[in-house]
């Protein structure tokens, strides 16, 4: 039967079926994170991968084209005749928690964060699908829902989209905006002397990990994973619009979005393309609650695990496995990382607190070899 694609989560075992009452009766259908082999940006190719794929393809120059497919940016900027710039990115996964609403809902806040990282204003979406046909329909109908509800809440419009029958679901969106050019904020554009600002705990890959190989939370359930599934779901379906405009009201020059790359990876790329270094004290970033107890517990995604280990080969001192695995964890929907000023950071940090984000700054920039990373823990 088509729901066993293949499980890279070797320790998965009753196939855990719950039921809806999505379509009329009842009826019982599999967990939705039991079709997925992965867990959201955690399936995301490596880094290695890309660059080995990626060595054979040519991506021409283009002079409007202002951010391209070589420097690992969050979206692509193209400017427009009017001196303004689009911004267009797209990503999409299978499910990485079983409410079909809440999937969509993360898929949305997670494609629209690139945007956001990079300085822009969404503008409209199309979504793309791709769907088992013996998984009801009016499942995909709550994904779109939820997804629906976060362009409204971020304001833009869902203009469209494609879909296809395929073994495991699949849902993401292509979303387009646009900003002034001198506005973009990309990866290169950070400086020695800059502090950090995280807006977002880290640790959803090790929970939404946690989440598909344990049993269905129940309602009443009040044990750590239940608690930090919640504050998971709450942070990544948080639009970072208001960090976003945090970033840029703070005069930040460099920022990114953290995604499935892990703290450690999207921090590496936004040094290099900088020509710094960074310097991280393990010791401010935020983490979502019960993650230490879930990743003690073994929980770890496949992506994390890749991720610490290239993360070995750019950090400038040994770093304890389990402190390296947690701050490579692969996010979805992660938070934005920029590069500011010291005393705007602390500004920002403070404007953002108070606007209920669990931010901080976690470091700084130094000179160095580009893209070092020295991790302190105290
Ligand atoms: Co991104
Ligand atoms: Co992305």
């Amino acid at each position: 039967m088509i729901y066993h694609g293949e499980d890279m989560m070797a320790d998965r075992t009753t196939p855990n079926s719950t039921s809806t009452e999505t379509s009329g009766p009842t009826q019982t259908m599999p967990r939705l994170t039991s079709l997925s082999h992965g867990a959201g940006c955690a399936c995301k190719l490596s880094l290695d991968e890309l660059t080995e794929i990626l060595a054979g393809v040519s991506f021409p120059d283009d002079p409007d084209l202002l951010v391209g497919a070589t420097t690992g940016d969050d979206a692509a900027v193209y400017r427009q005749p009017d001196g303004r710039v689009l911004v267009a990115t797209t990503d999409f996964f299978t499910p990485l928690v079983d409410d079909p609403a809440t999937w969509g809902r993360i898929a949305a806040a997670n494609a629209v964060s690139d945007v956001y990282a990079m300085g822009a204003t969404p503008r409209f979406a199309l979504n793309l699908v791709g769907w088992p046909r013996d998984l009801p329909f009016s499942v995909l109908e709550q994904v779109l829902v939820g997804a629906s509800e976060i362009a409204a809440e971020a304001g833009y419009l869902v203009a469209g989209g494609h879909s296809i029958d395929s073994v495991e679901p699949l849902f993401g969106q292509v979303v387009i905006g646009d900003a002034r050019e001198d506005a973009v904020l990309t990866n290169a554009g950070a400086a020695p002397g800059q502090a950090l600002v995280l807006t977002k705990p880290i640790g959803t890959g090790i929970v939404t990990t946690a989440l598909k190989r344990c049993e269905p939370l129940t309602p009443d359930d009040d044990g750590d994973l239940a608690t930090a599934y919640a504050a998971a779901v709450a942070s990544m379906t948080r639009l970072n619009r208001d960090a976003a405009e945090t970033a840029l009201a703070a005069g930040a020059t460099a920022a990114t979005d953290v995604t499935g790359f892990g703290l450690l990876g999207h921090l590496h790329r936004l040094a290099s393309a900088s020509g710094v270094a960074a310097r991280v004290d393990a010791a401010t970033v935020p983490v979502l609650p019960r993650v230490r107890d879930l990743l003690a517990a073994g929980y770890v995604p496949g992506g994390s695990q890749r991720n610490a280990e290239q993360a070995a080969r750019y950090l400038d001192a040994e770093v304890e496995d389990t402190e390296r695995i947690l701050l490579a964890d692969a996010q979805t929907s992660g938070g934005l990382l920029f590069a500011c000023a010291p005393d705007a950071a602390e500004e920002a940090v403070a404007r953002l607190v108070a606007s209920g984000h669990d931010a901080a700054m976690i470091g700084e920039l130094v000179d160095g070899d580009a893209g070092r990373v020295q991790v302190t823990s105290r």
